[in-house]
């Protein structure tokens, strides 16, 4: 691979976390190409015929994402790897002084369809050892983010003061800043949920929607467009820019009593990010800031975007939960 320039400036990077993020961005860029080559390259979408420890099936895309992000974590000194893809925490480097939280690829069931897919990330200090460095309140990460493979390749991430935006330059090979200070907007008429699960719903959930779908005849007193993608980044992006309202509740389908996506690698970096760019996250009643997973792939339900639907959704819960 031809010598290619720093994937990132740094100047607006906590120093302790700079190669980290290097090594971070500098393997999505590698995953950019992958992914771009689609058929053209290996059959990134086939099953491989192994699932992950939440029972998805793993496309091939999956593993050789999880494989190039944990080489690349290990270059960079990180301590604990933990991944959707892997059954338990790995130590990549003893002594390191990192734990960093991975789904190396988001959205799989897009990979073949040319829609955008992503990976997210969510780093914390190592603790004691690699469960107790990433079972802990999503509050206490240094950093959450995402990297988006679409139409443009971006970054978004944040380091506690404010969530940055980076779009991966395809002149230069460079992330590159477009305002370290995202927001969110406090209103909006969109709303994504999967419609399909809607005799599943519990009560609070199915009651706000239906005030949606009412429209201008409805309690909201305003018509709604919906969105679903089945990528969770593409909709953190879409609504993280013009705001929306993102709900995976839990339903009563037998192993979605806690919704489907998990705490540890994609609510909590999320839940960051949206927070820091004036946003809220809930599991639909309570703040998910404070919530700790109990083990590594626990699942939470998840409400994120503009500021006043999520806390309209909570009152829904409050009244009817
Ligand atoms: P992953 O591909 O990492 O398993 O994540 C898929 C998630 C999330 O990206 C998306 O919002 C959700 O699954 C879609 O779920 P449904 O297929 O149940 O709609
Ligand atoms: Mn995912
Ligand atoms: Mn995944």
């Amino acid at each position: 691979m031809q010598d290619k320039p720093n994937s990132l400036p740094t100047n607006l990077i906590p120093q302790a976390l700079v190669p980290v993020m290097l090594s971070i961005c500098d393997t999505a860029r590698d995953v950019a190409d992958v992914i771009a080559r689609g058929a053209l390259g290996q059959a990134l979408g086939q099953e491989v015929g192994a699932m992950n420890s939440d029972g998805d099936g793993q496309k091939a895309l999956d593993v050789l994402t999880d494989e190039m992000f944990a080489d690349a974590l290990t270059r960079a000194g990180v301590r604990f790897y933990a991944s959707e893809e892997r059954d338990d925490v790995v130590t990549l480097n003893p002594e390191g002084p990192l734990a960093v939280a991975m789904d190396p690829l988001d959205g799989s069931s897009n990979i073949d369809v040319n829609v955008s897919i992503g990976s997210i990330f969510s780093i914390f200090e190592a603790a004691e050892d690699g469960e107790a460095s990433v079972l802990r309140p999503a509050s206490e990460q240094l950093a959450g983010g995402y990297v988006i493979y679409g139409p443009q390749t971006a970054l978004v991430v944040t380091f506690g003061d404010g969530t940055q935006y980076y779009i991966l330059d395809p002149k230069t090979g460079v992330f590159t800043l477009v305002t370290d200070r995202m927001e969110i907007p406090p209103q909006a008429s969109e709303f994504a949920i999967n419609a399909s699960n809607s005799r599943h719903w519990h009560a609070p959930v199915s009651s706000y929607i239906d005030d949606c779908l009412a429209g201008t005849e409805g309690p909201h007193g305003r018509d709604f467009n919906m969105r679903w993608v089945g990528s969770l980044v593409a909709e953190t992006h879409r609504i993280i820019t013009r705001g929306g309202l993102f709900l995976y509740p839990a339903d009563d389908r037998p192993g979605y009593e806690t919704g489907r996506l998990r705490m540890v690698y994609e609510c909590a970096p999320i839940a960051f990010l949206v927070e820091q760019a004036g946003g809220k996250a809930t599991d639909g009643a309570h703040p998910l800031m404070q919530h700790q997973a109990g083990r590594l792939h626990a699942r939470v339900p998840l409400v994120f975007g503009s500021t006043q639907k999520v806390e309209r959704v909570a009152e829904y819960h409050q009244r009817l939960g």
